[in-house]
């Protein structure tokens, strides 16, 4: 069996012996903190992330030491199959939310704030960031848009909420945006690095860059102090996030260039559901050993 217990400037990651899904009353697997991720830039260590949206997925991310688990609205497509992140709610991500908080005993877990729960105002975003916390148990939240997210990264901020940004390509902004397009490419780049810098004076811990090329990704990331986190956005991020059901191979159909396949889940899952009908209609499962009889 694996073992992951490496000692890290940011706790311990669980080992096999503090299994199952690590151990509450043990001292040495400590919480990541945001605190850690300004340490981990600092020391130049990379931070890593998954999207998680359950519990067996997170306890599993948590056990091979991820550093942060996002449960994003993501979900919309992955868990909810709708087309685009944008019908996703707040009611739909608070249990799968709150099921990632019970596996993640080492992970920090960022909370996505939807389409819709924010836009209106501080005021609003301080309400959905407050319910997530309460409700879910979620460590911090994450929310789209630089300059004009602004605000509403302060009051949260100023609640005592950890914020990780998130700008470049964004996701719920898919109509406005004009599509699944690169972000911060030629003369956009300037408006690229407002942003950013508006995220950080906002009091974000971290910021995610999407699909933003590599050199202005290295610039932003050379120019603020926080963490910046690559989807799409090359090596010179902070650190690396992936849809998890795209880095193993889980999403069936196209998946963005930028991810690296981990491994083939759609096809052995596909494989096991196969042979399990072919053995049902055959009569070879269940077999004598598979039941009550001896
Ligand atoms: O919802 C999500 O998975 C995200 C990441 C792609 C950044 O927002």
């Amino acid at each position: 069996m694996l073992s992951h217990n490496r000692e890290t400037p940011y706790g311990v990651r669980v080992s096999d012996e503090q299994r199952p899904y690590g151990n509450d009353n043990n001292p040495a697997l400590k919480r990541v903190r945001t605190r850690h991720f300004q340490k981990a830039k600092e020391d130049g260590i990379k931070i890593t992330g998954l999207t998680s949206y359950d519990f067996l997925s997170a306890t599993i991310f948590d056990e091979a030491g991820i550093d942060f688990l996002l449960v994003g609205d993501s979900a919309g497509n992955t868990v909810f199959g709708y087309d685009t992140t944008i019908p996703v709610t707040i009611d739909e991500l608070i249990p799968l939310t709150r099921a990632v908080v019970r596996g993640a005993k080492r992970a920090l877990v960022v909370a996505d704030m939807p389409f819709g729960s924010y836009e209106n105002g501080p005021d609003d975003a301080l309400h959905t960031a407050i319910r997530f916390m309460k409700e879910t148990g979620s460590h911090s939240v994450k929310l789209e848009g630089g300059v004009r997210s602004s605000a509403q990264i302060e009051r949260i901020v100023g609640a005592g909420i950890p914020v990780m940004g998130h700008i470049g390509y964004t996701p719920q902004s898919e109509h406005g945006l004009g599509g699944h397009i690169i972000q911060g490419r030629g003369e956009a780049a300037a408006e690229l690095l407002a942003d950013a810098h508006a995220v950080e004076d906002a009091g974000a811990f971290s910021v995610v860059l999407e699909m933003v090329p590599s050199e202005i990704a290295g610039r932003v990331t050379a120019e603020l102090s926080i963490p910046t986190i690559s989807v799409g956005a090359g090596p010179a991020c902070d650190g690396q996030l992936l849809v998890w059901s795209d880095w193993a191979g889980f999403t069936r159909g196209r998946i963005p260039r930028f991810v690296k396949q981990y491994a083939s889940i759609g096809d052995t899952l596909l494989d096991a559901a196969i042979r399990y009908r072919e053995d049902v209609e055959t009569g070879s499962y269940p077999a004598t050993e598979h039941g009550y009889d001896g």
